[in-house]
């Protein structure tokens, strides 16, 4: 195998959700860095070149804006029965671990030309660019939805229009020095794919 497969293969293989709960408080990404891995997102493919991809980042004081606002959209939105004090609190723990908050959110074609499907898919691809770029560029976090990312209310706090739709958010932060990788398992390939020959 040549060098540029194996790190590829690499990059793509060892890519891997990092929670706030392994990220070291006492650091902070800089501004810079979250700058250059959204240059990496906008090299994903769209269909008619739409790039129907657009980013919100929270950060410094921002970032305890993001989650207040959570916070309290989780509450107005989760029927009693299903209401979890613990889940309600964790927003509150995430405002002091997470560096940045990255809204992946996308702009429909305003032409009408390209379906949604299509547009989502887009931005899923841009999605992707983000989570490859976390190990090079040192830094950690996941892509959430959650039970409340697509609600009105967090589409009403971001200040969407209706030609907008959320994505999901990056949680963003940098893994503490002593974090263990965890072990992450793949269906093989061969077991997802069909192979049709005439
Ligand atoms: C569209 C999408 C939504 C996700 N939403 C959540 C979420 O709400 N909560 C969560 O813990 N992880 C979420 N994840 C991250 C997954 O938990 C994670 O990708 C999965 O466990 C596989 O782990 P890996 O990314 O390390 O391979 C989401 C991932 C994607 C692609």
């Amino acid at each position: 195998m040549n060098n540029q497969i194996e790190i590829l293969n690499k990059i793509i293989r060892d890519r891997q959700s990092v929670f706030p709960s392994s990220f070291d408080p006492h650091r902070k990404i800089e501004d810079k860095v979250i700058k250059e891995i959204l240059e990496n997102a906008i090299w994903a493919p769209s269909h008619g070149l739409t790039q129907p991809w657009f980013f919100k980042v929270f950060y410094s004081k921002g970032v305890y804006t993001f989650f207040e606002a959570l916070k309290e959209i989780y509450k107005s939105v989760t029927p009693i029965d299903k209401f979890s004090e613990i889940k309600y609190n964790k927003y509150t723990q995430k405002a002091e671990l997470v560096s940045h908050v990255v809204v992946v959110y996308m702009k429909k074609d305003p032409r009408g030309i390209i379906p949604e499907i299509e547009e989502i898919v887009a931005t899923g691809c841009a999605i992707q660019n983000i989570y490859l770029s976390f190990k090079s560029y040192g830094i950690g976090g996941y892509f959430s939805t959650g039970s409340i990312a697509y609600t009105k209310q967090v589409h009403d706090f971001l200040g969407l229009t209706d030609e907008e739709k959320v994505l999901g958010f990056f949680q963003l932060g940098i893994p503490d020095a002593n974090m263990k990788e965890k072990q992450r398992k793949r269906i093989p390939a061969s077991e997802k794919t069909t192979w049709i020959s005439e």
